[in-house]
């Protein structure tokens, strides 16, 4: 991909995206527009990928059709809300393998720690996506592609719905290689760590918890 951001403003999206945004808008119904979108974004994180042709025959003739070439690429769920956008991914690559990363913020050094790891094999070959809705300090999403590049993985992608300015630096600051797709950069992160305007916090969103 070219450039280090890609916001994805496609009609469809941005309009999901309001839904998705607004107080009201039910658990069943968030769930529902994070995996439409997700698919919308995973086309565009998808666009440049390699290819290659297959002999096949249709009912007329054979042809040489074009594939996807190369290993099946690797989605990494950034745990909890990584996972809310990883079903809608899968649905459309469904023989994608799979990773989780689990991190949590040490109340006291601020720093993500890992809980969790478990990723595919031969990460250095495969097209890596990591998944995480927020992109908001950006700490915990540049430790998850720490953690992926010390697996052995080489080209990382990262989707996430929303962007934070101070997330973007972050990652452009540790990872200048790994482009984002998004589908929105909003204006600041407030006190908390929350975007602004952002969507609240979108693992209770999209799990009903609190
Ligand atoms: N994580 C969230 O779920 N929401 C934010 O606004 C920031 C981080």
């Amino acid at each position: 991909m070219t450039g280090h951001v890609t916001v994805v403003d496609h009609p469809l999206v941005q309009h999901k995206l309001t839904l998705m945004r607004e107080r009201e808008t039910s658990t069943a119904v968030f769930r529902q527009l994070l995996r439409e979108i997700s698919q919308l974004l995973a086309y565009e994180i998808t666009r440049e990928l390699d290819m290659t042709t297959r002999r096949i025959e249709t009912p007329l003739c054979p042809m040489d059709a074009p594939v996807l070439a190369g290993k099946k690429l690797a989605l990494i769920s950034i745990l909890r809300a990584g996972n809310g956008l990883l079903d809608g991914v899968l649905e459309l690559i469904p023989s994608a393998r799979v990773g989780f990363v689990g991190l949590y913020r040490d109340e006291e050094t601020l720093q993500p720690v890992q809980y969790y790891f478990k990723v595919p094999e031969e990460l250095e070959d495969r097209l890596v996506i990591a998944l995480d809705p927020m992109l908001a300090t950006g700490n915990s999403s540049a430790a998850a592609v720490d953690l992926l590049k010390k697996a052995g993985a080489t080209n990382i992608r990262f989707m996430c719905l929303l962007a934070a300015p101070e997330g973007i630096e972050t990652m452009r600051q540790a990872h200048p290689d790994v482009p984002i797709v998004t589908a929105s950069i909003d204006e600041r992160l407030n006190e908390k760590g929350y975007i602004v305007p952002g969507l609240g916090d979108a693992g209770d969103r999209m799990f009903g918890t609190k």
